[in-house]
């Protein structure tokens, strides 16, 4: 489905209390919640709102397993770049998560060592039953995690190419697109698939028509947002200026 909020704001809310709502219901029987998280600008308010209920309402994150999408390659985590500086600045410092059960893409590996961190990558969240949820933002080329354009759509985890608008897209956090990396790892849109949940947020106008190709268009490769259409688990949540071209 696609859920329109008139504010981000209001979105964001949603989007914060339905992964809390999740954690608490799987604490109550004494499980753990495989959550798959993204970074970037538009989670950033999903992530302050966790904070908030982990600070004022008692949320818990003691039981909660995370996966990220992706990392640029080759990038060290203490980077300011990075994506591993990214979560901990908006999120892991200020909640109550083990550190042991924080998982990112390693950007620090050699090449010929990728091959196997990936498959790793995919056998641990196997492992664990599998993500409960995958929260996504969406790129302007229609990327999912960093699946650019021509990305299959069974694809796993694995080292990929960053598509030109991508990279000068980052090329502010970078000072520069020549100093954007050229390479990612990134799970794959199989990946992402598998989980039971998946929640693709966009907000503003600036995401307005690359929605419009994610949600209305024919299914693709040239959008691999457009896989999405396919999946029964997905809600598109969405502020008025990014759903503003929806028909
Ligand atoms: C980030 C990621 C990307 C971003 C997308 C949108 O982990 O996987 O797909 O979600 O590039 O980025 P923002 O939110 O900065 O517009």
């Amino acid at each position: 489905p696609v859920n329109v909020y008139p504010t981000q704001k209001e979105a964001v809310k949603h989007v914060a209390h339905r992964i809390a709502g999740l954690i608490r219901s799987k604490q109550e029987v004494g499980g753990q919640t495989v959550l798959g998280l993204a970074t970037g600008v538009t989670p950033i308010g999903v992530y302050q709102e966790l904070v908030r209920l982990h600070k004022e309402e008692g949320l818990s994150f003691k039981n909660v397993i995370t996966f990220n999408l992706d990392e640029y390659y080759p990038m060290q985590p203490d980077a300011a770049q990075s994506y591993v500086t990214f979560m901990n600045e908006n999120l892991f410092n200020h909640i109550d998560i083990d550190q042991s059960k924080v998982h990112i893409p390693n950007g620090t590996l050699d090449k010929d060592a990728v091959a196997a961190f990936c498959m790793d990558y995919e056998r641990k969240i196997e492992d664990l039953g599998g993500l409960d949820l995958q929260i996504l933002g969406i790129g302007r080329t229609g990327h999912i995690g960093f699946n650019e354009p021509g990305s299959a759509p069974n694809s796993g985890t694995r080292l990929v190419t960053l598509d030109d608008l991508t990279r000068s897209d980052a090329s502010r956090d970078f000072g520069g697109k020549e100093n954007v990396p050229t390479k990612a790892i990134t799970m794959g849109i199989g990946t992402i698939f598998k989980a039971r949940e998946i929640i693709l947020m966009a907000w503003s106008q600036r995401k307005a028509s690359i929605i419009k190709k994610a949600v209305e268009g024919e299914i693709s490769s040239d959008v691999p947002a457009t896989y999405l259409q396919l999946s029964d688990n997905v809600e598109f949540v969405l502020d008025a200026g990014a759903a503003s071209d929806l028909t």
